[in-house]
């Protein structure tokens, strides 16, 4: 089983939605036996809560299905989980500086090198979620392309 967690801020804006999207195309692909997604926060204020109704309004205009309660990232998740996709450069060095971090951390818009950005907005201030979307889209796809050339599934 490949294993990988989604990281934002709050875990309740673009971490889920990019959980969401990436469990989706897994879904397409037929590798749900093959390939779990996961996300969490670094920061608490949300714990338990489900997720914004702005990641809910996109998600369900997508037809994507979606159960979600917010999580802070735990000193586990680190070495449970093979790969850990960051949205931005805070979340990056938030993970990156808690202590057993290892190599296994990385922006997730590394997947998504055509869309010239290498961080997720923050839709939580400016309601921008179509945007998150599509780079969240596009990054999950390169995600699941790279992890079946790896693994040859
Ligand atoms: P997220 O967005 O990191 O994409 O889930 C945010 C959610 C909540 C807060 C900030 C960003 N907040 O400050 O509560």
């Amino acid at each position: 089983m490949v294993r990988v967690l989604f990281v934002c801020l709050g875990n309740i804006c673009r971490s889920p939605m990019a959980e969401a999207v990436f469990a989706h195309k897994v879904r397409l692909a037929g590798l749900e036996e093959k390939i779990h997604a996961d996300s969490a926060g670094t920061g608490h204020w949300h714990v338990g809560q489900p997720s914004h109704s702005g990641t809910r309004g996109v998600l369900k205009q997508k037809g994507i299905d979606y159960f979600h309660r917010a999580r802070v990232i735990a000193p586990s998740d680190l070495h449970t989980f093979d790969t850990i996709l960051t949205m931005d450069n805070a979340n990056l060095a938030d993970v990156q500086g808690m202590p057993g971090a290892g190599t296994n951390i990385h922006p997730f818009l590394e997947y998504a090198p055509d869309t010239g950005v290498s961080e997720v907005p923050d839709p939580y201030y400016d309601g921008r979620f179509e945007d998150v979307y599509a780079l969240v889209d596009k990054a999950a796809a390169g995600l699941l392309a790279a992890i079946r050339r790896e693994h040859g599934f």
